[in-house]
Protein backbone atom coordinates (compact mmCIF):
# COMPACT_ATOMS: atom_id res chain seq x y z
CA UNK A 1 0.00 0.00 0.00
CA UNK A 2 2.59 2.35 1.09
CA UNK A 3 5.44 1.40 -1.78
CA UNK A 4 6.29 4.84 -3.38
CA UNK A 5 6.27 5.36 -6.84
CA UNK A 6 10.20 5.50 -7.30
CA UNK A 7 10.34 1.89 -5.52
CA UNK A 8 7.91 0.54 -8.13
CA UNK A 9 9.79 2.31 -10.71
CA UNK A 10 13.14 1.18 -9.66
CA UNK A 11 11.93 -2.42 -9.81
CA UNK A 12 10.12 -2.41 -13.42
CA UNK A 13 13.87 -1.16 -14.15
CA UNK A 14 15.58 -4.22 -13.13
CA UNK A 15 13.04 -6.41 -14.69
CA UNK A 16 13.97 -4.60 -18.04
CA UNK A 17 16.93 -4.99 -17.55
CA UNK A 18 16.99 -8.58 -16.60
CA UNK A 19 14.89 -9.29 -19.58
CA UNK A 20 17.34 -7.13 -21.65
CA UNK A 21 20.30 -9.42 -20.46
CA UNK A 22 18.68 -12.59 -21.39
CA UNK A 23 17.54 -11.82 -24.65
CA UNK A 24 21.54 -10.48 -24.68
CA UNK A 25 23.20 -14.04 -24.14
CA UNK A 26 20.36 -15.91 -26.24
CA UNK A 27 22.28 -14.35 -29.22
CA UNK A 28 25.45 -13.88 -27.87
CA UNK A 29 26.69 -17.63 -27.96
CA UNK A 30 26.00 -19.86 -30.17
CA UNK A 31 24.71 -23.27 -29.25
CA UNK A 32 25.12 -26.30 -30.47
CA UNK A 33 22.59 -28.62 -29.14
CA UNK A 34 19.81 -25.55 -30.65
CA UNK A 35 22.15 -26.13 -33.97
CA UNK A 36 21.00 -29.76 -34.13
CA UNK A 37 17.72 -29.12 -33.63
CA UNK A 38 17.08 -26.94 -36.05
CA UNK A 39 19.43 -29.46 -38.34
CA UNK A 40 16.83 -31.78 -37.51
CA UNK A 41 13.87 -30.26 -37.67
CA UNK A 42 14.58 -27.99 -41.44
CA UNK A 43 17.72 -29.57 -42.77
CA UNK A 44 16.97 -33.43 -42.40
CA UNK A 45 14.73 -33.67 -45.02
CA UNK A 46 17.81 -33.40 -47.74
CA UNK A 47 21.13 -33.17 -45.64
CA UNK A 48 21.76 -36.28 -43.39
CA UNK A 49 22.80 -33.54 -40.64
CA UNK A 50 23.75 -36.18 -37.77
CA UNK A 51 25.45 -39.81 -37.28
CA UNK A 52 22.52 -42.41 -37.30
CA UNK A 53 20.73 -40.41 -39.59
CA UNK A 54 20.34 -43.03 -42.94
CA UNK A 55 17.37 -41.15 -44.95
CA UNK A 56 18.33 -37.55 -47.17
CA UNK A 57 18.58 -36.88 -50.93
CA UNK A 58 20.83 -38.06 -52.88
CA UNK A 59 23.52 -35.82 -53.76
CA UNK A 60 23.59 -33.41 -51.26
CA UNK A 61 26.43 -33.05 -49.33
CA UNK A 62 26.11 -34.29 -45.62
CA UNK A 63 26.84 -32.23 -42.73
CA UNK A 64 30.31 -33.68 -42.37
CA UNK A 65 31.56 -32.92 -46.08
CA UNK A 66 30.28 -29.23 -45.27
CA UNK A 67 31.64 -28.83 -41.25
CA UNK A 68 35.06 -30.21 -42.95
CA UNK A 69 34.85 -28.13 -46.20
CA UNK A 70 37.27 -25.99 -46.47
CA UNK A 71 35.51 -23.43 -48.53
CA UNK A 72 32.88 -23.12 -46.05
CA UNK A 73 34.67 -21.81 -43.24
CA UNK A 74 31.98 -19.62 -40.50
CA UNK A 75 32.03 -16.56 -42.45
CA UNK A 76 31.23 -17.89 -46.02
CA UNK A 77 28.90 -20.63 -44.32
CA UNK A 78 26.46 -18.06 -42.49
CA UNK A 79 26.75 -15.87 -45.61
CA UNK A 80 25.60 -18.43 -47.53
CA UNK A 81 22.94 -19.99 -45.02
CA UNK A 82 21.74 -15.97 -44.83
CA UNK A 83 21.02 -16.33 -48.28
CA UNK A 84 21.38 -19.49 -50.50
CA UNK A 85 22.70 -19.02 -53.43
CA UNK A 86 20.11 -19.28 -56.17
CA UNK A 87 20.52 -23.28 -56.15
CA UNK A 88 18.82 -26.77 -55.71
CA UNK A 89 18.64 -25.93 -51.79
CA UNK A 90 16.03 -23.61 -50.45
CA UNK A 91 15.96 -20.31 -48.54
CA UNK A 92 14.76 -21.22 -45.22
CA UNK A 93 14.78 -17.34 -43.87
CA UNK A 94 16.79 -18.47 -41.04
CA UNK A 95 17.61 -15.67 -37.81
CA UNK A 96 20.89 -14.59 -37.27
CA UNK A 97 20.74 -16.94 -34.13
CA UNK A 98 19.53 -20.04 -35.90
CA UNK A 99 22.35 -19.15 -38.36
CA UNK A 100 24.86 -18.55 -35.44
CA UNK A 101 23.89 -21.93 -34.05
CA UNK A 102 23.53 -24.20 -37.26
CA UNK A 103 27.10 -22.74 -38.03
CA UNK A 104 28.85 -23.82 -35.25
CA UNK A 105 26.82 -27.41 -35.05
CA UNK A 106 27.92 -27.88 -38.47
CA UNK A 107 31.62 -26.55 -37.68
CA UNK A 108 31.70 -29.29 -35.04
CA UNK A 109 30.73 -32.09 -37.30
CA UNK A 110 33.50 -34.84 -37.83
CA UNK A 111 33.99 -37.77 -39.77
C1 LIG B 1 14.79 -29.28 -49.85
C2 LIG B 1 16.11 -29.84 -49.63
C3 LIG B 1 17.08 -29.08 -48.75
C4 LIG B 1 16.89 -28.59 -47.48
C5 LIG B 1 15.62 -28.67 -46.63
C6 LIG B 1 18.15 -28.02 -47.06
N1 LIG B 1 19.07 -28.14 -48.07
FE1 LIG B 1 21.03 -27.49 -48.01
N2 LIG B 1 21.26 -28.10 -49.93
C7 LIG B 1 20.32 -28.76 -50.70
C8 LIG B 1 20.89 -29.03 -51.99
C9 LIG B 1 20.17 -29.74 -53.13
C10 LIG B 1 22.20 -28.52 -51.99
C11 LIG B 1 23.20 -28.51 -53.13
C12 LIG B 1 23.09 -27.16 -53.77
C13 LIG B 1 23.40 -27.19 -55.24
O1 LIG B 1 23.95 -28.18 -55.72
O2 LIG B 1 23.04 -26.20 -55.89
C14 LIG B 1 22.40 -27.93 -50.67
C15 LIG B 1 23.57 -27.31 -50.28
C16 LIG B 1 23.81 -26.84 -49.02
C17 LIG B 1 25.05 -26.24 -48.60
C18 LIG B 1 26.26 -25.99 -49.51
C19 LIG B 1 27.08 -27.24 -49.59
C20 LIG B 1 28.09 -27.18 -50.70
O3 LIG B 1 29.08 -27.92 -50.59
O4 LIG B 1 27.90 -26.45 -51.68
C21 LIG B 1 24.92 -25.92 -47.29
C22 LIG B 1 25.95 -25.25 -46.40
C23 LIG B 1 23.59 -26.34 -46.88
N3 LIG B 1 22.94 -26.88 -47.95
C24 LIG B 1 23.08 -26.19 -45.62
C25 LIG B 1 21.75 -26.45 -45.27
C26 LIG B 1 21.19 -26.18 -43.96
C27 LIG B 1 21.95 -25.64 -42.77
C28 LIG B 1 19.88 -26.53 -44.02
C29 LIG B 1 18.83 -26.41 -42.94
C30 LIG B 1 18.65 -25.10 -42.36
C31 LIG B 1 19.61 -27.01 -45.36
N4 LIG B 1 20.78 -26.95 -46.09
C32 LIG B 1 18.37 -27.46 -45.81
C33 LIG B 1 19.06 -29.11 -50.32
C34 LIG B 1 18.46 -28.78 -49.11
Amino acid sequence: MTRSRTQTRSLQGAVVVALVLMLFEEGAAADLARGRNIALRWCSQCHIVASGQSTGSDSVPTFVEIGESEHFNQARLSRFLASPPHSRMPDLSLTRTEIADLVAYIKAQHR
